[in-house]
């Protein structure tokens, strides 16, 4: 199949990479120029386990490339994809800028299209968006009727960050809610030769599938989290506790980690556009409402435990061991890192940070800390150190590798350093 994408962020790009290494032949768009020049270079903007890889192997079969030209796009394609950014307004609520222009433009090209096309939101939109903007701007920018002319689809990407490609190639679900038969046929066509259930429904339950399950998973985390500080309170390690409930296939194990709460692109965006959404509908989401305050606490408690140990941090130097908001990602976007720095350097203490991703990043908005190339020279002589990013690597930390330390203050926001190596240091909720 012939398919355009616009926007080559996360979603984008390894649909994109993903849908070519499926043998489909794809044109990515996207309006910034430098990334449009990097992809066709054979390199992925962001990192991603094997991304690199396929990209180049895709690009040198012929089978993908990018371009800033989106009309040109559509018009050579069959099938449009739209997986531009959808970020928070202050109200929660989600900014349709990116979505509203990418099909106001989308429209545009199926003016001047005679065959039947294809559009599908793969952004993550509230429910009831893909017919009630995305569908009316096409027909009114292309003077087009829908599901006559072409057709409209909502196909929500779960993929996750660190593992996007696997995610992607070897799904749990595909959901497609499209206006008519003819959208869903379409588009489940691409997904044909995949094992997973596909399931067909109309386009605001498939929004609203993306949603709850996003926002359910963030509850997961902030119920462990709550959980895991009375735990701390009680003597209790969190983590036990979280495997004996695991084992309730009811309940499952993953996403009962304890630590600093959740980041990311999505969890904190996507809860408050379904609060948002609620209350918008008059409903209280007393629950969302919760999952969002727990969330927003949790990363200063690592704080409040560093000033039980050093009262005054002003010239102190803080070992800031992750920045990433996950490991296996370079993504910093909503990372707890960014809000235990700010905190520090309001502090007046002296930051010495490492990541082995996401540094470059950090830096954009952290210029003035110091970024090490490895987790010792971050250590060295510092008086504290804060592990926020269960990188695999950290787990090999040693008392010797600690001994460089000035002071002896450990903190892990993560569970990651193994007591075996490691003898006295304290977790947030362990
Ligand atoms: N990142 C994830 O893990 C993930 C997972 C599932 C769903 N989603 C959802 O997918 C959507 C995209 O997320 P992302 O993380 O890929 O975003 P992103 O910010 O990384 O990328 C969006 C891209 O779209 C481009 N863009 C914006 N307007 C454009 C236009 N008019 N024409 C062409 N390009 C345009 C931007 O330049 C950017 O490169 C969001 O709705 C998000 O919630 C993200």
């Amino acid at each position: 199949m012939r398919i355009s994408i616009i926007g080559c962020g996360y979603v984008g790009l390894i649909s994109g990479v993903c849908f070519a290494e499926m043998g489909n032949s794809v044109i990515l768009v996207d309006v910034i120029r430098d990334k449009v020049d990097k992809i066709n270079g054979g390199i992925a903007p962001i990192y991603e386990e094997n991304l690199d890889r396929m990209l180049k192997k895709n690009i040198g079969h012929g089978r993908l490339h990018a371009t800033t030209r989106l009309e040109k796009a559509v018009i050579d394609s069959d099938m449009t994809f739209i997986a531009v950014g959808t970020p928070s307004r202050r109200d929660g609520s989600i900014d349709m800028v990116y979505v509203k222009k990418a099909a106001e433009d989308i429209g545009k090209a199926l003016k001047e299209k005679g065959a039947y096309h294809t559009v599908v939101v793969k952004s993550t939109v509230t429910p009831g968006t893909t017919e009630d903007v995305v569908l009316s701007m096409l027909e009114k920018f292309s003077g087009k009727e829908a599901g006559r002319d072409f057709g409209v689809a909502m196909n929500p990407e779960f993929l996750k960050e660190s593992k996007a490609v696997a995610d992607f190639m070897n799904p749990d679900r595909i959901v497609i809610g499209g206006i008519d038969e003819e959208s869903i046929e379409r588009v489940g066509r691409l997904y044909k030769d995949f094992k997973c259930p596909v399931m067909e429904t109309n386009p605001r339950t498939a929004e609203m599938i993306k949603y709850a399950s996003n926002a359910f998973l963030a509850a997961k985390i902030s119920f462990s989290n709550e959980l895991g500080n009375l735990c701390k309170k009680l003597g209790i390690d969190a983590y036990e506790v979280a495997a004996g409930m695991g084992y309730d296939g009811r309940i499952e194990r993953k996403f009962l980690d304890s630590g600093i709460g959740y980041g990311g692109s999505c969890f904190p965006k996507d809860v408050k556009a379904i609060i948002a959404k609620g209350k918008k509908s008059g409903l209280k989401m007393e629950m969302m409402d919760a999952v969002e305050k727990v969330n927003k606490e949790q990363p200063l408690l690592v704080i409040e435990m560093l000033k039980k140990r050093i009262p005054n941090l002003k010239g102190k130097t803080i070992a800031v061991l992750g920045l990433a908001f996950k490991p296996g990602t370079d993504d910093i976007r909503e990372a707890c890192s960014l809000k235990i720095v700010g905190a520090l350097l309001h502090k007046k203490a002296k930051i010495k940070a490492y990541d082995p991703q996401a540094a470059e990043n950090f830096k954009r908005i952290y210029k003035n800390i110091t970024y090490c190339m490895h987790a010792k020279e971050a250590l060295e002589g510092a008086d504290a150190c804060l592990i926020l990013t269960e990188w695999p690597e950290f787990k090999s930390l040693t008392d010797e590798d600690f001994n460089v330390m000035l002071g002896k203050v450990i903190i892990e926001g993560r569970k990651v350093l193994d007591p075996g190596k490691v003898k006295k240091f304290e977790g947030v909720c362990w």
